[in-house]
């Protein structure tokens, strides 16, 4: 099922929370759809799990071969796994960072991304989309080492990729959040492990300020709405210690533990007997 984040005569934002979670086993992520005048981008369309629906939604809105781009913010497989199916069944590019550009063919049967694949230099750029540009924002580190967020002026929502991230079902990352207290809890542990340092969130943080966001989008979880929610996620994420700043010296240590296969518990390992 869609949700609707912005919709004009010639401008949509579209959103998918619920596409392959039925198992449980994958975490919850959201795909979106962005068109203008006609012209689309998918942004971030998960893996093989989503594709088939987010494919027959698409469809509804103009044919699949007129799909303009696959935008993705890095090159994990929640982001681009369904690469292949993609370059199959459209002739869209893949718009990604300039260092995933020899990597993201790795998803792709062979050929398929022949002179189809949109390295993105670490400065970003504006993409142009039916009438307008969609900004590719640099986000690197946050988490993935060459990363990207997107800016849509028109319906003035910023696509954060992991930023932003709560841990959370399919139907509660439909429901917008408007106070960022409550919501801390689905966001923190997350943010301390996958973000990479707090120098990077800083600057991000000063960048972010510049625009008029109306709505923080991540793909894991629930959009943060309103001015006063927004402001607060980034004061929060200013401050946040996280990644290489909560790593020492105990984090390097060799492995005492032992693996069990069977119950993947993880148990001290016998010692060998001389
Ligand atoms: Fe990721
Ligand atoms: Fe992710």
């Amino acid at each position: 099922m869609s949700i609707e984040l912005y919709r004009d005569e010639h401008h949509a934002c579209l959103m998918f929370t619920d596409l392959g979670e039925e198992d449980g086993h994958a975490v919850q992520s959201n795909q979106f759809l962005v068109i203008d005048h006609g012209a689309g981008a998918i942004i971030d369309p998960g893996g093989n799990r989503a594709f088939n629906e987010l494919f027959l939604s698409l469809s509804r809105f103009f044919p699949p071969q007129n799909l303009q781009y696959i935008v993705a913010s890095h090159a994990d497989p929640d982001i681009i796994a369904s690469l292949d199916r993609w370059m199959t069944s459209t002739r869209s590019k893949l718009v990604i960072s300039r260092i995933w550009e020899r990597f993201a063919p790795h998803f792709a049967k062979v050929g398929k991304t022949e002179d189809r694949v949109i390295g993105v230099p670490d400065a970003g750029g504006r993409l142009p989309l039916g009438r307008g540009h969609l900004w590719l924002l640099p986000a690197h580190f946050m988490h993935s080492e060459g990363n990207f967020h997107f800016w849509d002026p028109v319906s003035r929502i910023l696509f954060t990729g992991d930023l932003g991230a709560s841990l959370v079902s399919g139907a509660e990352a439909a429901k917008p959040v408007r106070e960022l207290a409550p919501h801390l809890p689905a966001m923190e542990g997350f943010h301390r492990r996958y973000m990479v340092s707090n120098k990077i969130l800083r600057l991000w943080a000063r960048m972010a300020r510049q625009l008029d966001i109306r709505m923080i989008v991540p793909q894991h979880g629930a959009p943060i709405e309103g001015r006063r929610a927004i402001a607060d996620f980034i004061d929060w994420i200013e401050s946040l210690m996280c990644g290489v700043d909560l790593f020492d010296d105990r984090a390097y240590q060799l492995p005492t533990m032992a693996i069990d296969p069977r119950d993947h518990r993880t148990q001290p390992a016998l010692r060998a007997v001389a």
